[in-house]
């Protein structure tokens, strides 16, 4: 029987960067989750008829929201969901598929790389047509919806069993449960020389893939392990938990710090990487040898013509603003168009839906491609591994010799988490309010040469997104960029990003690279005195 349920608004339904996040026990609360989920429907103009993709990373309630979900789809009339067995998809696996079966869109279960569990973070995202996160007009549209709810929609039903394969129905609906895994893998033999990959790790190349407990255990094993021939235990900690084992499945040399440590150590393997709860993140580290996020981006747009997938060469390139300009020396040495969009996925959509640009990246670990519309964590990772196929040469030697070719941008991330909200609005605020009159005024070491606050015009449709981070310029070329986290479920998370192009001396620490932008960045903005904080949380 399909209930209609009469409901109020909740405050705060408003997706952020990627999708509606919150606290596990928020969507816990009843009619949290149903409330959005109608705000969904109704904000994207109704589900009636249409097919959708549904998966999360399998963190706490994933299993009972994927079920609410299906009975809330057919309750509205939709024709077909499909579901990744045992509910469970990656983020690119679910772009995949929507874009695969044509499917009108897809809900993604997931907080990415926020911990997981009971005292962990959820999530849901809306992804379009294009198989992309939805863009800015249709997540105001669905946060409208959530403002003027009155009511929501569900059938009373027992709930689906989603391991066994195959198509049953729900009420009027047809639900397809597939394998998480075979589609994206298959589509990852279309990219990458995999013949190539197989014989570098047949002649001795050892590999560590830390899937961190969560979504990517099961496609690094069945890639990495079944179809490319490493060891078994190449792939570690690929049993995906709801809570990740208690970890913070953040790609990155902090929360990474197990593979980190072995990768620094003694016995390393040639190759190491780590993906995040929801698989769209990446680590690349090599022997001795961390990569960050924008190195890895450009070095990748540099050499990703040893792909097949990519051997036509790239149509463009793009970053968010806060990544480093690494990427953008690429595309000038090799005539490349090269665009600067917010920080988020979702702004990349229009640039790879048009053919502007073939390869997007992040500095927070996320790499892709126009094969999905999402960052892709293990596309990465292939990638990195049909290069080092295709040249021979340790991720060492890889990065010294981009650097002789295209210099060094020292790049670094601090980060202030779970700050004062109020104090870090201010912060910003009060920056803000200064940007028209810092040029030609010393800041610490440093002397301002340009200060704005980033407003995007996105070149395909010509839509404006404003207030997107602080972005000072010095003398000398040095740049600082300043923004709040729009991922966060706790207080405010300040992110301060600082970046210097050195064209000749490249084995410094970038700690000590980028000592005066920090010096500059704490004199511009008082973050330690507003914020009551000695040091940030993490450095990346
Ligand atoms: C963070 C990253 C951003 C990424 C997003 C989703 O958002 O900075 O690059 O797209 O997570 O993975 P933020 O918390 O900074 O708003
Ligand atoms: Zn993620």
């Amino acid at each position: 029987m399909i209930q209609t349920i009469p409901t109020t608004p909740i405050d705060g339904q408003k997706p952020g960067t990627s999708g509606l996040r919150k606290t596990t026990a928020t969507f816990r609360q009843p009619g949290y989750l149903e409330n959005f989920v109608q705000s969904i429907w109704d904000g994207i103009g109704g589900v009636a008829g249409k097919v959708l993709v549904l998966g999360g990373d399998g963190r706490a309630f994933n299993a009972e929201a994927v079920q609410i979900i299906l009975k809330m789809a057919v309750a509205s009339g939709a024709a077909k969901v499909i579901v990744g067995q045992g509910g469970l998809l990656s983020t690119p696996a679910a772009s995949n598929l929507i874009r695969a079966r044509g499917a009108d869109g897809g809900i993604i279960l997931s907080a990415s790389h926020n911990p997981g569990g009971d005292d962990g973070d959820f999530g849901v995202k809306y992804n379009t047509a294009n198989g992309g996160p939805a863009p800015e007009p249709v997540t105001n549209a669905i946060f409208a919806a959530s403002a003027a709810i009155a009511q929501y929609h569900i059938l009373t039903a027992h709930d689906l069993d989603l391991n066994a394969l195959g198509e049953t129905g729900l009420g009027e609906m047809t639900v397809e449960v597939v394998d998480p895994v075979s589609d994206y893998a298959a589509l990852m033999e279309t990219l990458f020389d995999f013949d190539a990959i197989r014989a570098l790790i047949a002649s001795g190349f050892s590999l560590r893939f830390d899937a961190m407990h969560a979504i990517t255990g099961p496609y690094a094993r069945e890639i990495l392990v079944n179809r490319l021939g490493a060891p078994e235990a190449s792939v570690m900690n690929a049993v995906p938990l709801p809570d990740f084992g208690g970890g913070h499945p953040d790609p990155n040399p902090v929360w990474a710090h197990e593979l980190m440590g072995l990768m620094m150590g003694a016995d390393a393997p040639d190759f190491g990487a780590a993906s995040d709860g929801d698989g769209d993140r990446n680590m690349i580290v090599g022997r001795g040898c961390y990569v960050t996020p924008s190195d890895s981006l450009a070095v990748i747009a540099a050499n990703a013509t040893c792909a097949p997938g990519y051997a036509k060469g790239l149509a463009g390139v793009a970053r968010s603003m806060p990544t480093s300009a690494a990427l953008d020396r690429v595309a000038d040495a090799r005539g490349l168009p090269c665009y600067a969009t917010p920080t988020g996925w979702k702004f990349f959509g229009n640039l790879l839906d048009a053919g502007r640009a073939t390869l997007c990246g992040e500095e927070s670990a996320g790499t892709g491609s126009d094969h999905v519309r999402e960052k892709d964590g293990l596309w990465a990772v292939l990638m990195w591994l049909n290069i080092l196929a295709t040249k021979r040469l340790s991720v060492a030697e890889v990065m010294q010799a981009h650097w002789a070719e295209f210099g060094r941008n020292y790049y670094s991330r601090h980060d202030y988490e779970g700050v004062d909200k109020t104090a870090a609005e201010a912060l910003v605020a009060d920056l803000r309010a200064q940007l028209d009159k810092l040029a030609d005024l010393p800041a610490g070491p440093l002397v301002v040469s340009e200060a704005e606050d980033f407003s995007y015009t996105d070149p395909v449709d010509r839509s404006v997104t404003s207030g997107q981070g602080i972005q000072i310029k010095f003398e000398g070329g040095a740049r600082l960029v300043l923004r709040l986290s729009g991922t966060g479920t706790h207080g405010a998370t300040l992110r301060v990003y600082m970046e210097n192009y050195e064209g000749s001396e490249f084995g410094t620490d970038p700690q000590a690279a980028l000592v005066d932008v920090i010096a500059a960045a704490e004199a511009l903005a008082g973050i330690k005195t507003r914020l009551g904080r000695e040091a940030p949380d993490v450095v990346t």
